[in-house]
């Protein structure tokens, strides 16, 4: 199969896997990872091929959603679509770097389209795409919208924040508002500004309200 044709069977897989997803991690999610992704690769440049599949899998065996976890089902399509060897092992590489770890977690990524995707997920973690992430992920978890007394932690090991059923609000600070300095390409860091400022003037607008304030 040729790389066009791969990519297309890969969307039809991937749409179908994440259509009734309900913790922020559905199919829209994965289009515009992709979609951002290739406009920073636009600008950054890397492969594209690689950018492109590397975002349409970068989900599919999250910890957070996924059911099995002793099989890679990312590698498992990679070897049914007849992806070479080569590409395979870049396309898991790059899946391997994409998630946040902790905030005290060094998650660098090391080649060109580990950052793109990198950080195309991560811009759609914040603004107001982000905002309604972070409530559907904590209703979807049951969690709080937000706990008073909860205190940011900064997360050293992977272990840790795995294990954490924080209040969503303060996944904002150990996670959302960490984000903007974080982003590995230059085109990342500027389109996360705006996106970051908008997390800012939504905290200030909750808690106002939260106070009675406003
Ligand atoms: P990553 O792999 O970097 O976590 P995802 O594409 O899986 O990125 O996105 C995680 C989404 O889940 C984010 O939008 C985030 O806001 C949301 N989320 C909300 N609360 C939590 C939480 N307590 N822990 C992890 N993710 C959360
Ligand atoms: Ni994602």
């Amino acid at each position: 199969m040729n790389h066009s044709k791969i990519i297309k069977s890969t969307v039809c897989y991937i749409e179908s896997h994440f259509e009734q997803e309900g913790s922020g991690h559905d199919w829209r999610h994965i289009c515009r990872v992709r979609s951002l992704a290739k406009s920073i690769a636009a600008i950054e440049g890397g492969d594209l091929f690689i950018v492109e599949m590397a975002s349409l899998l970068h989900d599919l065996d999250d910890w957070k959603i996924s059911v099995n976890s002793s099989v890679s089902l990312a590698e498992e399509w990679l070897r049914k679509s007849e992806v070479i060897e080569k590409e395979r092992n870049r396309i898991m590489e790059v899946v391997s770097q994409v998630s946040f770890k902790g905030a005290g977690v060094d998650t660098t990524a090391t080649s060109v389209e580990a950052k793109i995707v990198q950080d195309a997920d991560r811009l759609d973690a914040i603004g107001a795409i982000g905002v309604a992430r972070a409530f559907a992920y904590g209703g979807n978890k049951g969690r709080l919208i937000y706990n008073p007394g909860s205190r940011p932690v900064m997360h050293t090991g992977f272990e840790d924040y795995k294990g954490s059923n924080t209040d969503t609000i303060n996944h904002f600070y150990e996670k959302l508002l960490l984000l903007r300095d974080r982003m590995q390409t230059k085109t990342g860091r500027d389109m996360a500004g705006k996106r970051h400022r908008f997390l800012e003037i939504f905290l200030k607008e909750f808690f106002l309200e939260w106070e009675g304030k406003n």
